[in-house]
């Protein structure tokens, strides 16, 4: 297996950073997740364009030929793996470089941002859509800038490991009383015919397939809410579902041991996920 690391494709084995990598050190990075199925990149322009909204909101410059060239970067690694047929993600980091010795002032001079891309063939969680899954509330401890994408995502891995050893597959994190979303997803709920979901703003991950489903919503006439759902009123929705590039569309019938409707995946999330199953295969 290959991987792309500062201007070069070499061994994953033999690909490392500096010890002095602010992304190493500080956490100083963004990150993009890309699904592509049989060479096909999904949404790639909307997972670049957030890829520069990070990068314009930790201010790190990133090469504008290098930017460019990531298109080209994440083709040539599919191909080298040989991740043209089937279903894969491309992960892709940037970081705002080495700098030694530590200091929590950005590199003065400043130093070349690090770039890193990898691939891995991906296996959608077809079970789990079918059946859905249970969940368990977690208090949302992050920063207030969760609208970037940063590589800091340790109140993510505490939440989900948590959920983990709780027997549950995910969490839904609150707070100040409300739901903002799943450590690695959005989250959005059905009540009465409405569908709901926290606005974009800065205490969530405006998620790609979060939009799409959205766009999707729009084209299915479902009325739909950018409102926060109280913590109170999430028990008491009829149907919730998770949506994530590497989630898809997964629906949620158990919350805190509760059952969330029949305690079955409903007819909305089954009608979005029909959809959303076209846009990405078709
Ligand atoms: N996670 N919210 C958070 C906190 C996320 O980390 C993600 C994605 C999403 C969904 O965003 P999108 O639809 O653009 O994938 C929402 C990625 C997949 C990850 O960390 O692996």
């Amino acid at each position: 297996m290959q991987v792309y690391l500062n201007g070069e494709f070499l061994e994953q084995k033999k690909a490392a950073i500096s010890v002095a990598d602010r992304g190493f050190v500080f956490g100083d990075g963004v990150y993009e997740v890309t699904r592509i199925v049989n060479g096909k990149f999904f949404q790639e322009e909307e997972h670049l364009i957030r890829l520069d909204e990070g990068l314009k909101g930790l201010k790190i410059n990133l090469n504008e030929k290098i930017r460019n060239s990531i298109p080209e970067i994440s083709r040539d690694l599919i191909n080298r793996n040989g991740h043209t047929e089937g279903e894969a993600t491309v992960y892709l980091q940037v970081t705002r470089g080495a700098a030694f010795p530590r200091t929590h002032t950005f590199p003065d001079p400043e130093v070349p941002a690090s770039i890193y891309l990898s691939s891995g063939s991906f296996k959608p969680h077809k079970k789990l859509h079918e059946s859905g899954v249970e969940v368990i509330t977690v208090p949302d401890v992050r920063w207030t800038r969760c609208n970037l994408k940063t590589i800091n995502l340790l109140p993510n891995t505490l939440a989900k490991q948590q959920a983990k050893e709780a027997g549950a597959n995910s969490a839904v994190m609150i707070r100040d009383g409300v739901v903002t979303e799943s450590p690695n997803a959005n989250i959005f709920g059905v009540k009465d015919g409405e569908l709901h979901t926290f606005p974009a703003s800065n205490y969530i991950l405006n998620g790609i397939t979060r939009r799409v489903v959205i766009d999707i919503a729009n084209s299915l006439n479902i009325p739909l809410i950018t409102e926060p759902v109280r913590q109170d009123d999430l028990y008491d929705m009829d149907e919730l579902f998770f949506t994530g590039t590497t989630t898809d569309i997964q629906p949620i019938i158990k919350v805190d041991r509760r059952k969330i409707g029949s305690g079955k995946p409903g007819e909305i999330v089954r009608s979005v996920q029909k959809e959303y199953d076209k846009r990405l295969y078709g």
